[in-house]
């Protein structure tokens, strides 16, 4: 090795999900081809299902640059400050991925991301997961079957409204302790796509999944400012192609790789999956848009309008 050659940049990228999820294998799949595009000038690390950071610690880990890169989902954002991105979690707000790919990937998903660089943070893609369902022990048909419902949600205030409106109660907890806080009892039920629900197992502790499709979870991809802008820009233009060739593999696997999930879960015998009739679909979708009226003061009127221009 010549005297003047440089150690790999390292890059850690923690995340909390196993890395047979869209975004475990997005983060693999960025890893090589980060070591490939910058023929190893780049060492991309990660670190899976909470085993460096958990949510939480994750968010104040990147700006402090501990980690250099991370993707949390949307509704996590919101512990920097920002609660434009709660936006996401206003349930029925996306008939489908298509029409919610015309704001990530047009101009109010770029100007979203950029309102990140106030908090030292580099936004840089988003990544999908899917349209969540509910769970819990006892079937959940119609609304009554919600009332008094301990679920566990992701730390968003729109989430908690949206719970809310259903009679429940929301119990913000860490992704890495839901498994365990769903087993003691300590909360009745909780919401994700189905490959977070496969891959946590959480057919050993809820009997019963209700297709609702009511909110979509996804992820940002986010790097920490400095680290990032003080790359060598070869590099960084690199890296960029990266993350645009993994935006478009997690784009591409999502939906799949829920839909296998859900075959899994029905698999095990242990969870019954349970399709809602139009009219029971129609009640539930009611009492949830209230969540809209309620929450867009403080997501932004402004940010909720251009959602509704872009998808309507
Ligand atoms: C959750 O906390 O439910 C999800 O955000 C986990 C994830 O990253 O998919």
């Amino acid at each position: 090795m010549p005297a003047n050659a440089k150690l790999p940049i390292v890059i850690k990228f923690s995340h909390v999900v196993t890395p047979d999820t869209p975004k475990g294998k997005a983060a693999n799949y960025f890893a090589q081809r980060a070591a490939e595009l910058t023929e190893g000038a780049v060492s991309v690390e990660v670190f899976p299902n909470s085993t460096l950071y958990k949510d939480k610690d994750e968010i104040q880990a990147l700006q402090l640059g501990a980690v250099q890169m991370l993707a949390p989902s949307l509704a996590k954002l919101t512990q920097l400050g920002i609660h434009e991105f709660e936006v996401f979690d206003l349930p029925y707000l996306f008939d489908d991925i298509q029409t919610l790919h015309r704001v990530t990937e047009g101009w109010l998903g770029a100007n979203l991301l950029g309102r990140l660089e106030t908090k030292g943070v580099k936004g840089l893609a988003f990544w999908d997961n899917g349209f969540k369902s509910f769970s819990a022990n006892r079937p959940l048909h119609d609304l009554p079957s919600f009332k008094g419902l301990r679920i566990r949600i992701q730390p968003s205030k729109v989430l908690e409204a949206q719970i809310r409106t259903l009679g429940a109660q929301p119990s913000a907890l860490p992704f890495s302790g839901t498994y365990q806080a769903l087993r003691t009892g300590f909360i009745d039920g909780a919401e994700n796509p189905h490959s977070n629900f496969f891959t946590q197992k959480i057919y050993e502790v809820q009997k019963h999944i209700v297709l609702t499709n009511h909110g979509y979870l996804g992820y940002a991809v986010i790097a920490n400012k400095r680290f990032w802008d003080n790359l060598p820009a070869r590099i960084r233009y690199q890296l960029t192609q990266a993350i645009g060739e993994a935006t478009e593999y997690a784009n591409r696997i999502a939906q799949e790789e829920n839909d296998q999930a859900l075959q899994k879960i029905k698999a095990t015998g242990k969870t019954r999956i349970y399709t809602l009739s139009a009219a029971e679909r129609a009640e539930l979708r009611r009492a949830m848009l209230a969540t809209h009226a309620k929450m867009a003061p403080y997501i932004g009127q402004s940010v909720v309008n251009a959602v509704y221009e872009e998808t309507g």
